[in-house]
């Protein structure tokens, strides 16, 4: 019985990422945005005088000729950042296509679409020395608009349940799920029907699906930021009421913590989803707009000459 529950727990810790296990994909992310993220600042530092210049004085500055866009410094923050914009498309080609197979979960190359998504546009606002104009403000603007929006669309993915590959779980998956976990609990802590029930009417998250779409979003993020007070509160009850320790009791709250979280998003996913698809038709058309601009601009610029070192 040992053996197979923690089968079950393996599945299921796989099926729903709502586990706190810290994974090396993870740390090598933290890592990723921490020295890429220092390296722009150093950056930053370095031209912060030339960038604080009104447009008429920055000819006349000493760093005009490497940090201007056609500079040889300036330029090559533009390659960079544009080489992260078409790195980030890697995401919709393992989405789309078979081209990569099943390498990779789809949720990591989210990760890493969100990574360029982040720096690259980070890197285009220190090739326009922050001062755009002309046709490629467009652009810009359009990047800006992707980007930010971005965040909201990485925290409705989230709320969708998920299996490890990324992939969304049907109605029957998560009902199935939800069954697993009480199964589990009623192993953990052998319980009763009569407890059971009990336990499962503890409020630990409260959603009303039916509350205003900004209300309901507010509620969802507030509580998966605050989780770590969701979980104490579940384990302070698991301790009182069932009188666990150790162990036990560690195993117990993870369980109820994710069973918790499973019925909370299933409450909001019929809202989530279709939030999703109008998030969709936003996104996609200003990434389109952005990239046939900046592939428009990046022909001029080698049209008339300038190929940096190449
Ligand atoms: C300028 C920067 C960005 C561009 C051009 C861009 C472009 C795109 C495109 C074209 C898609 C559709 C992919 C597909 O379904 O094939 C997409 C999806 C998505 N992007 Fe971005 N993105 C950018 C930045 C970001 C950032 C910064 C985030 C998060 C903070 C983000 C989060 C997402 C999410 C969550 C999806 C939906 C994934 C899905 O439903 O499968 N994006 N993005």
């Amino acid at each position: 019985m040992q053996y197979s529950m923690r089968m079950k727990a393996k599945e299921v810790e796989a099926t729903l990422q709502v586990a706190q296990k810290v994974d090396g994909f993870k740390i090598f992310l933290v890592i990723l945005y921490a020295v890429s993220l220092a390296i722009y600042a150093y950056f930053v530092y370095q031209g912060l005088d030339f960038y604080r210049t009104t447009a008429m004085e920055r000819p006349h500055h000493e760093a005009y000729r490497t940090l201007r866009p056609a500079g040889f410094v300036g330029h090559g923050f533009g390659i960079i950042g544009t080489l992260m914009m078409l790195f980030m498309l890697l995401y919709s080609v393992r989405k789309r296509t078979r081209i990569f197979g099943e390498w990779g979960s789809l949720s990591r190359w989210l990760d890493i679409h969100i990574y360029f998504g982040i720096m690259g546009p980070l890197f285009i606002i220190l090739h326009t020395a922050f001062k755009v104009q002309g046709l490629v403000a467009v652009s810009f603007w359009s990047m800006i608009a992707v980007a930010t929006s971005g965040v909201l669309g990485r925290f409705l993915y989230q709320q969708i349940p998920r299996n490890r590959m990324g992939g969304e779980l049907t109605l029957k998956d998560i009902n199935k799920l939800n069954e697993q976990f009480t199964e589990q609990l009623q192993e953990e802590l052998n319980l009763n029907e009569d407890q059971l029930i009990r336990l499962q009417e503890y409020p630990a998250f409260l959603v009303d699906p039916n509350q205003s779409i900004f209300k309901l979003f507010l509620m969802l993020f507030l509580q998966d930021w605050f989780k770590p007070f969701f979980r104490f509160r579940i384990k302070r009850r698991l301790s009182r009421v069932f009188h666990l320790k150790g162990k036990h009791l560690k195993n117990a709250t993870e369980i109820a913590l994710k069973k918790m979280v499973l019925q909370r998003r299933l409450l909001a996913l019929d809202r989530v989803e279709s939030f999703f698809h109008y998030w969709h038709v936003l996104h996609k058309p200003f990434a389109i707009l952005m990239y046939v601009i900046m592939i428009i601009h990046v022909g001029v610029a080698v049209w008339l000459g300038y190929t940096w070192v190449f």
